[in-house]
């Protein structure tokens, strides 16, 4: 048994291992089940007792020697094979998934442009307000229904903490810290106690514009509004204001534009009025020019305010909101050629 000892690992220690192949011929033949130093372990029994220590140590040696090249081999077989799938240069290469721009990023970034033709910059604000920003200042009365918890998010109560309502909190910001001329566009998203369906959600986005000056007119208003529709749904467009109410402009109005599917002629979308409200807007109230600081008998200026999930569902025909923020790749790929 000693002779046979030697040989096997004189064998081992000489064994050659260069592939996958080899490593696993040199398992099945020196460390399976039946390989040959099971084989030995088996016959163990039949060593005559005065001989078992010196077998056995020599056994061990055959044992450790063969599982540590055997272990060795396996490491250099496996890094090599790597190495070689890393350097193959003719394979083809992994595809990178290109994203596509968010729809509503799409239609707010075209507002943007439309209006920052006409000289407007663009403010952001925070969407943590507090009172005075979102309301106060805004000449909303106390007893106004959207200080209502039923209609907006309250972080905190007294003093009232709250997530923003509208844009128009950005306005407040600026009027309070920059002088007139002021001509800026504040996109924005904006949140409200609403329970979720296709036709409202929580949360939404808007865009509002500014703009205060010497002798800012309701004719300058209009002109504004009328090019942007035409810019944003095409030359065609009509537009009609309906007077309104918001408590910080006066006059106010809501403006429809002709229905861009059926041209005005009456469809479904339009429910068969040829018109489709897309924003409100007004002169900015005196009373709100005078909290922020700005002379109202010097200065007058317009305001206008518009939610892009409406342009876009105009544009898109998207027709449920909760699209916007299901983050599903099949809708949002849809718009990627758009931009
Ligand atoms: N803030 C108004 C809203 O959220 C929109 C608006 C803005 C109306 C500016 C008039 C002027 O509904």
């Amino acid at each position: 048994m000693k002779d046979k000892i030697t040989y096997l690992l004189s064998e081992i220690r000489s064994a050659q291992i260069a592939n996958k192949a080899q490593l696993e011929e040199f398992r099945l033949k020196y460390l399976s089940k039946k390989g040959e130093i099971s084989i030995l372990f088996d016959g163990f029994k039949q060593v005559l007792s005065d001989q078992k220590k010196e077998v056995g140590q020599l056994l061990n040696v055959l044992k450790t020697e063969a599982q540590e090249k055997f272990s060795a081999f396996s490491q250099k077989v496996e890094n090599e094979e790597t190495v070689n799938v890393k350097s193959d240069l003719t394979m083809p290469g992994d595809s990178i998934e290109v994203g596509s721009r968010h729809p509503l990023s799409i239609v707010k970034n075209e507002i943007i442009d439309i209006f920052s033709r006409l000289g407007f910059t663009v403010s952001e604000g925070p969407e943590i307000e507090d009172d005075w920003h979102v309301f106060t200042a805004l000449n909303f009365p106390e007893e106004h229904p959207a200080r209502d918890m039923q209609d907006t998010f309250f972080i905190e109560k007294s003093p009232d903490i709250l997530l923003r309502t509208h844009t128009s909190s950005v306005q407040v910001r600026v009027m309070e810290n920059q002088k007139p001329p002021i001509r800026i566009i504040m996109p924005g998203r904006v949140f409200r106690n609403e329970a979720i369906s296709a036709r409202a959600h929580c949360f939404f986005h808007q865009v509002e514009g500014l703009y205060i000056d010497h002798h800012v007119s309701f004719a300058d208003l209009k002109q504004t509004l009328l090019y942007f529709a035409r810019e944003m749904f095409g030359a065609e467009t009509k537009i009609r204001l309906r007077p309104s109410y918001f408590p910080f402009t006066e006059p106010s109005a809501e403006m429809d534009i002709s229905c861009n599917l059926c041209g005005g002629e009456g469809c479904a979308f339009c429910k068969h009025t040829g018109w489709v409200e897309i924003l409100g807007c007004g002169m900015v109230d005196p009373n709100v020019l005078e909290k922020c600081g700005i002379n109202s008998k010097e200065y007058t200026g317009y305001a206008f305010g518009m939610g892009i999930e409406r342009i876009t569902n105009l544009k898109f025909q998207v027709k449920d909101l909760r699209m916007f923020s299901e983050n599903d790749v099949r809708f949002l790929k849809q718009f990627s050629n758009s931009i």
